[in-house]
């Protein structure tokens, strides 16, 4: 019974061809909106980025990251020849002061380990600088020796500029309301200056933009990188798109007039979690249903509900409990025969954190993806150790694993359509190289035909066949095909959010300097 069950629960998260297709075109639509009008449902943000590296950017920058897993501070030295070193340190944000009453509570903490990672690593330019200040108060002396630094802020920020932009609304279970329509740079260069540190706040970075242009810098192809997203905590993109086409910034006034139009094109920030939260053709279960109803922002990230690692584990964790508590379905329990009695002979403990909302961590659903070890020992023991469930039986983990692979692939399938659509809308498939590599399926994909995509983030660095899944849905789509899914690279740009924040600090440095 149980084995049938798990199945029938598996079903429901299938997420097929069909489904694939209608998802792609309602995408595209919801792409041409976003850059025509604002308000729309995906945002499509021009992020006022205009060009992408080469690689041969050089010097010292800072860069900060907020809104993955941890809050990083790094220092990156670019070398001009695609490569880089990177020194950083990585904190783990207090849940507390994700819900803060105010801005300030966060943004002093992030200035704190800002300080700290200065006089861990840079103490000699910490120092030095500090002193010169001290002396120079009031003076108004130019101080030479600031460290430009990236702020990778990986929320829906309104941008107005390069290092300004005010918070649109918080994701990802941060929830401080007084941030809301707040200048998030200002914030933080107000904290920076508090400590009086050598920092200045030189560019705003949404991490999806900051994946693509490390991705560019790192793998400068011939044909340069299309896209950046994350697949992790949360889930977004960002891609290069034609300046022609965002509509909406003539529309926006006075901004569109500090527009570089010399490359024509402009790097657009589409807050995908935010798709087709209308539910027109996402997929729905009760389990994600309810997971949204009972989260802090319902209604809203409806995509990024039902793909990023935030919120599998949540999903996976109430699919369990429905068939532990069917009295039919006997889930961790010994009396798998015996229904009358299966209270008395669970193996769940009732303090388990399959009980508590969140309790369970998307990793658990890698873990058992991946499970290769016999009778499913790995996913036993994590059951054990860390979900209160002793003695769980072979059959309770096969249940497990399949229940929490199919929410993973369904996953994966759904960010194909986010590709998929970006890739299609953009035409990038259709160079007319494209007709000589079409004729034979075995040619080498050629060099100009590539279309590089750039991804970060736990889920897909994690999941087992993350990208493997991704690959099958994308050659479901009909404009994409075997032919179109072979051109198509897919590479990780690892902690690479922090590259992309010292590279735009860059940019925006040079141009400050340059105009002064
Ligand atoms: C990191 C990037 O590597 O990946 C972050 O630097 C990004 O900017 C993160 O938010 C996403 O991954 P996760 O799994 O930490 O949310
Ligand atoms: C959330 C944020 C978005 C970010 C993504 C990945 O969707 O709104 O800005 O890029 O998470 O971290």
């Amino acid at each position: 019974a149980l084995a049938a069950a798990a199945e029938r629960v598996a079903a429901e998260f299938e997420y097929p061809k069909e489904d694939v297709i209608r998802g792609v075109e309602h995408f595209i639509k919801q792409m041409d909106e976003g850059l025509s009008k604002q308000g729309a449902t995906l945002s499509q943000i021009p992020t006022y980025v205009t060009a992408v590296p080469n690689g041969t950017e050089k010097g010292l920058y800072m860069a900060v990251d907020l809104g993955g897993t941890n809050f990083r501070v790094c220092s990156i030295q670019l070398h001009g020849n695609s490569t880089f070193s990177l020194t950083q340190s990585k904190v783990k944000i207090p849940q507390e002061l994700m819900v803060a009453k105010t801005s300030h509570e966060l943004f002093a903490f992030l200035a704190k380990q800002i300080e700290l990672f200065l006089k861990t690593h840079h103490g000699e330019h910490y120092t030095s600088h500090v002193e010169r200040r001290k002396s120079y108060i009031g003076g108004g002396v130019q101080n030479t020796e600031v460290f430009q630094l990236g702020f990778t802020f990986s929320f829906p920020v309104q941008q107005s500029g390069i290092n300004k932009g005010t918070l649109i609304r918080w994701t990802k279970g941060f929830d401080i309301h007084e941030t809301i329509g707040k200048d998030v740079c200002a914030l933080l260069q107000k904290e920076l200056d508090a400590l009086n540190l050598p920092v200045r706040v030189a560019a705003l970075v949404n991490d999806t933009v900051g994946t693509l242009m490390a991705r560019s810098y790192t793998s400068p192809g011939k044909t340069g990188t299309l896209l950046g997203a994350i697949f992790g905590t949360g889930t977004n993109g960002a891609y290069v798109e034609k300046l022609e086409r965002v509509t909406k910034l003539q529309k926006m006034g006075k901004d569109a007039g500090d527009v570089d139009s010399s490359t024509g094109e402009m790097i657009v920030n589409t807050e995908w979690g935010s798709f087709d939260n209308e539910m027109k053709v996402l997929p729905d279960t009760p389990y994600d249903n309810a997971l949204d109803k009972e989260s802090n922002n319902p209604g809203i990230q409806m995509f990024e509900k039902r793909v990023s690692g935030m919120f599998l584990g949540e999903i996976l964790r109430r699919a369990l409990v429905t068939l532990i508590k069917d009295p039919a379905v006997p889930l961790f329990s010994d009396e798998h025969s015996n229904q009358n009695d299966m209270h008395s002979t669970t193996n769940i403990h009732d303090n388990s954190n399959l009980y508590k909302q969140w309790g369970l961590d998307t990793s658990f659903l890698s873990i058992t993806s991946g499970d290769n070890s016999g009778g499913l020992k790995i996913t036993r023991q994590t059951l054990d150790s860390e979900y209160g469930v002793s003695a769980a039986s072979a059959e309770d983990a096969e249940a497990v694993r399949l229940i929490a692979s199919a929410v993973g692939k369904r996953a994966a399938r759904l960010s194909a359509v986010a590709i998929a659509a970006i890739i299609i809308a953009t035409g990038k498939l259709d160079r007319p190289t494209d007709i000589a590599t079409t004729n034979n399926a075995t040619l080498e994909v050629n060099e100009d035909d590539v279309v590089d995509v750039g991804v970060d983030g736990s889920l897909v660095e994690f999941y087992p066949n993350f990208e493997e899944y991704i690959r099958e849905a994308l050659r479901e789509v009909p404009q994409i095909g075997v032919q179109g899914e072979r051109k198509i690279r897919i590479g990780i740009a690892k902690d690479g959010s922090g590259v992309g924040a010292a590279l735009i600090a860059l940019v925006a440095d040079k141009a400050t300097r340059g105009s002064s």
